[in-house]
């Protein structure tokens, strides 16, 4: 294992602070490294492997599919995006769906076409997003400006024109900052790399209120909280509000990349043919590993799963806050996007690797939170499991911090 971790510091760029771990096989929440350790992974490649690892039925379509048809490009239909798309739309309601590859492709789509919609409406004033305080929705040049984590910008050249930043959760500051050259309210329903900090009541209504009264689009990102993770189907449905447009990723290819934005009819005319494309976007291959993600999810009843097995991840890591109280603050999220915050101080990352050599994947969101997004098909002795594990590392830095180690 060491070899290839040296191996891998000489040859991969350096942009990742990567463990010292080399994963070779995965089965359902169980991790294995190159040594035969297993862990249970509460990270799921930053909630993307929504049916866990070497799922049989995604397995056996990507291996199917990959024999039959991988690529084409979008001169032409392919049969499993043109079912994928019809699947998503009635699943949500929207009326058209675009593929990408990844999250912040999707999140370009979608200010591509707010921006648009508003040019080819005579409006082309109408170009200011308004985005939140430590949002996250991708590593791209304009995603990073519509994000809300300035060292993530800097470096990069010009800022992206036309961005407002506020505070989440602070209706007045986006009432104070609309104004007719909005375009669109940019928005997590909960801010999962910021600190998983759900939308605090009220908010995303407001923002809904806001936009129709100032004529603006509510553009969702949904990578992160959308395909069942939170317990809905989307984030947005835990709530009457619908956004305009919804992005999504991560859990939508269950470890195969794939992108998507959903839009209404009435905005469908915003890209028109030659405005927007992707080569890869909407091939077979991913296709077919989001149709079977989605057919897993409704015949495992997932979604309803994830609420279910979120509550009680949240009662159990509850449990262990208040039996740590020097080291945890608070425990929040909403269905299997959750975290336990650390006091201020604690080393997270520290927290962390120790969680890791107890065989507990998890990820840090917002500088202090532990982060769990395992699998939807995690079990209720693996959520045990996983919070017996954290028990421990938590007993373990305390220890080590009271013999001054
Ligand atoms: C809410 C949100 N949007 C966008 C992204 C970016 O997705 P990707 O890394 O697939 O580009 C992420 C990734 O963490 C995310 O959490």
């Amino acid at each position: 294992m060491a070899e290839l971790v040296v191996l891998g510091q000489k040859y991969l760029l350096g942009n990742y602070r990567q463990a010292p771990v080399v994963f070779v096989r995965g089965e359902g929440s169980r991790l294995y490294d190159k040594e035969g350790r297993e862990y249970i992974d509460c990270a799921a490649g930053v909630a993307v492997c929504a049916l866990g690892h070497a799922h049989p039925r995604l397995v056996r379509t990507i291996a199917e599919q990959a024999a039959r048809l991988m690529h084409v490009s979008n001169y032409f239909f392919n049969e499993e995006n043109v079912l994928l798309a019809r699947e998503l739309c009635e699943k949500t309601g929207y009326d058209k769906a675009f593929f990408c590859n990844s999250g912040a492709e999707a999140n370009e789509a979608m200010l591509k076409l707010a921006r648009r919609h508003y040019s080819a409406a005579g409006k082309p004033e109408k170009f200011r997003f308004i985005a939140f305080d430590n949002a996250f929705h991708g590593r791209t040049l304009a995603t990073v400006n519509i994000g809300g984590t300035p060292a993530y910008k800097e470096g990069f050249g010009p800022k992206l024109e036309g961005v407002t930043h506020v505070p989440y959760g602070d209706l007045e500051a986006v009432r104070r900052a609309m104004g007719p050259d909005v375009c669109g309210i940019f928005v997590e329903t909960v801010q999962g790399e910021g600190g998983v900090t759900p939308a605090p009541p009220g908010f995303l209504e407001g923002l809904r209120a806001l936009c129709d009264e100032h004529d603006a689009l509510l553009l969702l990102d949904e990578v992160q909280t959308g395909i069942g993770r939170t317990g809905r189907m989307l984030g947005m449905l835990h709530t009457s509000v619908r956004g305009d447009v919804v992005s999504l990723a991560k859990g939508l290819g269950g470890g195969f990349p794939i992108g998507a934005i959903l839009v209404p009819e009435r905005l469908a005319g915003a890209l028109p043919s030659g405005t927007h494309g992707s080569t890869f976007g909407g091939n077979p291959l991913a296709s077919a590993a989001a149709r079977t993600v989605l057919s897993v999810l409704d015949d495992e009843h997932l979604v309803e799963e994830a609420e279910r097995k979120g509550a009680l991840l949240s009662s159990k890591l509850q449990a262990v806050a208040a039996k740590h109280p020097d080291l945890c603050e608070l425990e929040r999220g909403q269905g299997l996007l959750r975290a336990l915050v650390l006091k201020p101080g604690v080393d997270a990352r520290a927290v962390l690797g120790r969680a890791r050599e107890r065989g507990l994947l998890l990820t840090i969101a917002g500088g202090r939170g532990l982060r769990f997004t395992p699998p939807l098909v995690i079990t209720d002795a693996e959520i045990d499991l996983a919070v017996e594990r954290l028990d421990e590392t938590l007993r373990s830095v305390r220890l080590d911090l009271v013999s001054g180690g």
